[in-house]
């Protein structure tokens, strides 16, 4: 299959990259950091999420994070909704897009959203009803899609049978996450595979998490699947608050470069980011986890 001329990429770092930070980022840097993505060429921003922040403190900022922006035409700022009572968070913060987020695990599902697969997915019905009603679109993820910290491998039937009941319900894309990057090309062809028998493979996206350094082979044998749309989040920042050892997602410096390389289009400026990669680093004071980023910036010293 030809690799697909242009990708989209969803910059997942202002949410799943400092959601799991212990010390609270404070609201500016966060504001800064989103408004930095989209001038460097970001066109789809995950911001926060409007869940629990009993459950996850760093995101009890989310309508701030989003009053505070300013907000690029062209550029979409989206917001993670577990339930209801964040989906009218999100929509009285003006997300433009909301995400519902299901598990393709019942361990991780209880651990992560404190209820079983079969739970959340009625939970979900009335938030795409809402959203519906208000023309907001509606992304689905599915977690674990190739292990669970919990219960280790999963079956990639498992996985296409939650996304399609994702899709179903009305998401206009799933996103499906190799939450502790335990992926490699074989199983994650293998998962595209079942998901796309179901779904058009032109409405999945991945969102690989780097634990054992395979997303980028796995965004680069996806493309050969014909998958086009992947989240990143800058700097390799983040890790899962329910899933312990878990490395953030890939590295958007990363990805970009390998796209670039590959002549795949995806209208991001990568030495703006490599500089974003940098600062937002040294801000929250971890080290930088692109690999792209920190040769770039080592070139510019
Ligand atoms: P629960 O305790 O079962 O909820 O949590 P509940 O409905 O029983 O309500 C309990 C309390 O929470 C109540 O407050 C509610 O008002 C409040 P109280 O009466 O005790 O004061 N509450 C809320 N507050 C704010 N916003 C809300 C909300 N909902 C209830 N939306 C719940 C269930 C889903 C809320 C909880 O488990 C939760 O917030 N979980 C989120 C966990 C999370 O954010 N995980 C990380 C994101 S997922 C991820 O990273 C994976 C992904 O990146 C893909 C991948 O990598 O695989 C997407
Ligand atoms: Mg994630």
């Amino acid at each position: 299959m030809p690799l697909p001329s242009h990708v989209k990429i969803v910059e997942v770092g202002p949410r799943d990259g400092l959601q799991n930070e212990k010390q609270v980022v404070p609201t500016e840097i966060k504001i800064e950091l989103i408004d930095r993505l989209a001038d460097a060429g970001l066109k789809v921003i995950e911001a926060t999420s409007f869940v629990s922040p009993k459950w996850v403190p760093q995101m009890g900022d989310n309508s701030a994070v989003l009053a505070g922006i300013q907000r690029r035409p062209g550029v979409t700022y989206t917001a993670l909704t577990p339930n209801l009572q964040g989906f009218d968070g999100a929509a009285a913060a003006q997300a433009d897009e909301v995400a519902i987020f299901a598990a393709a695990s019942e361990s991780f599902s209880r651990k992560n959203i404190n209820c079983s697969i079969a739970e959340s997915l009625k939970r979900f019905e009335p938030v795409v009803s809402a959203a519906s009603a208000l023309e907001i679109p509606v992304r689905g993820y599915v977690s674990c899609v190739v292990g669970c910290p919990y219960e280790g491998a999963i079956a990639p039937e498992q996985v296409a049978s939650v996304a399609q009941t994702l899709f179903d319900m009305g998401c206009y894309e799933v996103s499906l996450g190799d939450t502790i990057g335990v992926g490699n090309p074989a199983s994650v062809q293998r998962m595209i595979e079942a998901c796309a028998r179901r779904i058009p493979i032109g409405k999945l996206a991945g969102h690989y998490h780097d634990t054992y350094g395979m997303a980028i082979a796995n965004i680069h044998a996806s493309l050969q699947s014909g998958m086009a749309v992947f989240d990143a989040s800058v700097a390799g920042l983040g890790g899962c608050p329910y899933a312990k050892g878990a490395s953030g997602n890939v590295a958007t410096e990363d990805v970009v470069y390998l796209l670039d390389g590959l002549g795949i289009e995806t209208g991001i400026d990568l030495a703006k980011l490599a500089a974003i990669g940098d600062w937002i680093s040294s801000a929250i004071n971890r080290p930088n986890g692109a690999k792209a980023g920190r040769a770039l910036c080592a070139r510019t010293l």
